[in-house]
């Protein structure tokens, strides 16, 4: 087959010719003598027009293709430069790969985003999810390129896990307990503790303690994989399966680790302006009408940078404004993110030097003890993307603070061991990947940016 991409890109060298192509119908009308059909092959974001006429052996056959199906189309392809379309294929011969049933669910109409989560096998054949997809695929392939040039090495960081990376308790049980017959504990609950022929196991919610110890051995590394989390929270941001980067960096410290991050999402957003520039500009059409105009400002500023304590400070001012008001150690909501990154630094801002109390327990304590070397950054439009930090590499104080949390110092052996062995400063950050492709694309719910989102609520 000739691809629709390779005629939009050298059409010059396909003009007068015949060629095959192969694809899926995506509208079809016909009058008594001849018809158009639109196809669309999946190679490149525009469709391809097909004439057929009354000449045809199967003219009456093709006038009554359902949209959906799937057909093969020979014939020259001719400019048709006072048409919308630049050109268009005179069909020879039109051949029916695999008829679609006229309930087909997409029809020319346009249907809602809502109705398309309903359909997550179908999605893809639209124009929005045509495009999301295919950045999401660009940006991956962007992220590998990134730290593949920098010599950073891919460590593939286990998915059934022992231990909580985040504290959080938000974690899948993965288990291989017969349900019918499972041990119980002598209060008559279940004991989970024998989950993994014997072992207590969960499903990933993060593989920084796991590409950790890689760091120190590779010098610089990174994660990519999908990471759980049982967090039954329904909003456009959070999923319960999602994918997440996460570079671990030695020698390094929590500055090294923000500039690593800034670099990396201007070489993201680059790569796919560059590879998909059909795409992007349906977005900025249809999906968000700035987004070209801010991604083109991300690329040439520098991310803003803040410390936590400054940010409440400035954030406090306008306390008048959140539902839940800010003070010195609380969490910041995303109505507060958002707030600093759109309407006050108006671009990207790391925020930094975040209270002990609110972060995880491997963050490195900062000399005034009372805040850790953390940053998250800030984007408009969702708020949290990145959460990072410099690690905890002194071995006692990281060994006091997992007692201190109560946390079982057994899970953590190896990761302590780490700090015993020739140990380096070291940081790294995890980017959600969802998150990102959102940014990316304007797409405002993270259902809409997951081939198949696991949400609460969803699972098909
Ligand atoms: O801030 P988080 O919890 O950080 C970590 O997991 C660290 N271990 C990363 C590291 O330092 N190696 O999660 C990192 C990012 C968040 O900033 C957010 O973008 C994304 O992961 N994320 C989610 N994305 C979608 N759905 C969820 N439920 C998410 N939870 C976190
Ligand atoms: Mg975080």
């Amino acid at each position: 087959f000739t691809t629709v991409k390779e005629i939009y890109k050298d059409r010059e060298a396909y003009i007068g010719k015949t060629i095959t192509v192969g694809g899926w119908v995506r509208s079809i009308r016909a009058s008594k003598t001849f018809g158009f059909l639109v196809l669309h092959d999946g190679t490149f974001f525009e469709t391809l027009q097909v004439v057929f006429g009354e000449k045809l052996s199967n003219f009456a056959d093709i006038c009554r293709f359902n949209v959906g199906s799937a057909v093969i189309v020979t014939g020259e392809l001719v400019a048709t430069p006072d048409a919308k379309q630049p050109f268009e294929i005179q069909a020879a011969e039109v051949v029916l790969e695999g008829a679609s049933t006229p309930d087909y669910p997409m029809q020319k109409k346009r249907h809602s985003v809502e109705f398309m989560r309903t359909i997550p096998h179908l999605r893809p054949r639209t124009n929005l999810f045509q495009a999301t997809f295919r950045v999401r695929s660009l940006a991956a392939y962007a992220i590998h390129q990134f730290f593949q040039e920098r010599g950073f090495v891919y460590v593939h960081t286990p998915i059934i896990t022992a231990s909580d990376a985040e504290g959080a308790g938000e974690m899948f049980r993965a288990t291989t307990l017969d349900m019918e017959n499972v041990p119980k504990n002598s209060d008559g609950s279940v004991d989970y503790s024998q989950d993994f022929f014997g072992q207590s196991t969960h499903l990933t919610v993060s593989g920084q303690l796991d590409v950790e110890p890689f760091a120190q051995a590779f010098r610089n590394v990174y994660t990519f994989g999908p990471t759980f989390r049982a967090e039954n929270s329904n909003t456009t941001r959070h999923a319960a399966e999602f994918w997440m980067i996460e570079p671990e960096i030695s020698f390094a410290d929590l500055e090294d680790d923000m500039e690593l991050a800034e670099a990396m999402l201007k070489y993201i957003f680059r790569y796919v302006l560059e590879n998909a520039p059909e795409e992007m500009n349906f977005f900025n059409s249809f999906v968000d009408k700035g987004l070209l105009e801010r991604l083109n400002h991300v690329m040439t500023s520098d991310f803003g940078r803040v410390t936590y304590t400054d940010a409440v400070k400035m954030l406090e001012e306008h306390n008048d404004q959140f539902s839940y008001k800010v003070y010195w150690g609380c969490d910041l909501q995303t109505e507060h993110e958002r707030y600093l990154t759109e309407q006050i630094f108006k671009r990207p801002v790391f925020v930094t030097d975040y209270p002990r109390e609110i972060k995880a327990f491997y963050m490195k304590l900062n000399p005034d003890k009372k805040t850790v070397a953390a940053m998250d950054c800030l984007v408009p439009g969702i708020g949290e993307i990145i959460g990072g930090s410099q690690r905890e590499e002194n071995y006692d104080i990281l060994k006091a603070r997992i007692e201190e949390l109560g946390m079982d110092e057994s899970e953590y052996s190896n990761y302590l061991d780490i700090r015993k062995y020739g140990t380096t400063r070291h940081a790294g950050f995890g980017l959600g990947f969802e998150r990102l492709v959102m940014y990316l694309t304007g797409v405002g719910n993270i259902r809409d940016v997951l081939p198949y989102p696991r949400t609460v609520g969803n699972l098909q």
